[in-house]
């Protein structure tokens, strides 16, 4: 099969762009570098011993999209370009509006012109808002108290998909909602590298560690879990690379929505921990008040994509934090270095 990534050089596309092609697929990623760098093509045609093909283009340019598809004749996509910094989005709602719906529209309009019927979406826990009751599950009524604009844009962008299945009855989506993506490829080639100061707690983990920054703010131990700080459900990115190979060779027509997710609730606190030890360096941290939208504990049931994706996470946390440190400190500033 070949599948077209859009924002293929950002974190999860090219960590994915691997699994597809360690399983037989032939990829193409279409990026405007927005928040990724064009290194990442050279990091994966080493890793992958293959030349991905990328076209450096914005998915809104249409006329460009519609080349490219032309060229390359994919039979699916992954939509994973879409912008993804939270608080920007509550302070710029219509660059998120904007970037996030326009992509999805012009993409879809030219894969209906091009006949190609199959995507994968990527979609996130935020839809969920602040969980009734934990685990998640993919049931759960999404939509309901989220808090920020980057999250409506996704929840949105569900609902067009789940409106276009419906009209189309040879389409088919496959919507993953990640958890808390973390780790990085195991050869220290590629990772995290986010723009400026991280707004996710192992990227800004890994900068201490490597000394761009002082120390830790750990937002509130004053939540009701078991350590007083924040509970996430983390998920090595190659285990969420894996997800979207098996969404794929399980993709039939309508909508199927999976929680790409551990299942498993880790703290704060047992984060720095489980870093500080695959390091082998103390973290200093220091306790700061709540972040405000911050919710007390997500994490979510994994067995519906266990069941029917016959997908499930293999790395542990201890795995993921010593990928993360072979990342960040064979690569101190990222793909600038
Ligand atoms: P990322 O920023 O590393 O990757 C996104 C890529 O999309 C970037 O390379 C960026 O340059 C590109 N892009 C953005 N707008 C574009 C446009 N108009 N045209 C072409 N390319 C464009 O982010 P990521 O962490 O890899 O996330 C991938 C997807 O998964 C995003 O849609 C994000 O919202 C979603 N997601 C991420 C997380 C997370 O914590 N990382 C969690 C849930 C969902
Ligand atoms: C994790 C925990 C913080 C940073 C966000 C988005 C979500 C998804 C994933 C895209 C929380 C605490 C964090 C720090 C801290 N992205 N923390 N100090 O908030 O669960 O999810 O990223 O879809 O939509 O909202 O992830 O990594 O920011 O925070 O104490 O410097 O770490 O309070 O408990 P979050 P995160």
């Amino acid at each position: 099969m070949k599948i077209l990534l859009t924002g293929g050089t950002g974190y999860i596309g090219s960590h994915t762009a691997i699994d597809l092609i360690e399983n037989g697929n032939d990829i193409v990623i279409v990026d405007n570098l927005s928040n990724s760098s064009k290194e990442v093509i050279n990091r994966l045609n080493k890793i992958t011993k293959t030349k991905v093909p990328f076209y450096e283009s914005d998915i809104r340019n249409k006329s460009k999209l519609e080349e490219i598809f032309e060229q390359e004749k994919p039979d699916a996509v992954i939509h994973f370009a879409g912008l993804k910094a939270v608080g920007e989005s509550v302070e710029q709602p219509l660059k998120y509006y904007s970037n996030n719906l326009e992509t999805s529209l012009v993409l879809l309009d030219v894969m209906s012109k091009f006949d190609v019927n199959k995507i994968v979406f990527s979609s996130s826990a935020t839809v969920c808002g602040t969980p009734k009751k934990l685990p998640i599950t993919e049931s759960d009524q999404a939509g309901v108290g989220i808090t920020n604009p980057y999250g409506w844009t996704k929840f949105m962008i569900e609902q067009i998909l789940t409106d276009i299945a419906a009209a189309n009855p040879n389409f088919e989506v496959t919507i993953l909602r990640y958890f808390n993506p973390v780790g990085a490829h195991k050869s220290g080639l590629i990772g995290e590298d986010p723009n400026g100061i991280p707004n996710n707690l192992l990227p800004y983990i890994t900068q201490v560690a490597v000394g761009r920054l002082a120390k830790v703010g750990v937002f509130g131990n004053d939540y009701n879990t078991p350590d007083g700080t924040g509970v996430r459900d983390y998920i090595h990115v190659m285990d969420l690379a894996s997800g979207h190979t098996a969404a794929l060779n399980h993709s039939k027509p309508g909508v199927a929505i999976y929680n790409l997710c551990s299942g498993k609730g880790v703290s704060v606190l047992e984060l720095i921990d489980a870093f500080s030890k695959a390091a082998g360096k103390s973290i200093p941290y220091e306790i700061t008040d709540r972040r405000p939208g911050d919710i007390a504990a997500s994490y979510a049931d994994a067995s519906k994509a266990k069941k029917e994706l016959n997908w499930q996470t293999v790395y542990s946390i201890k795995q993921a934090c010593a990928d993360s440190w072979k990342w960040q400190s064979n690569n101190p500033n990222g793909f600038a270095d």
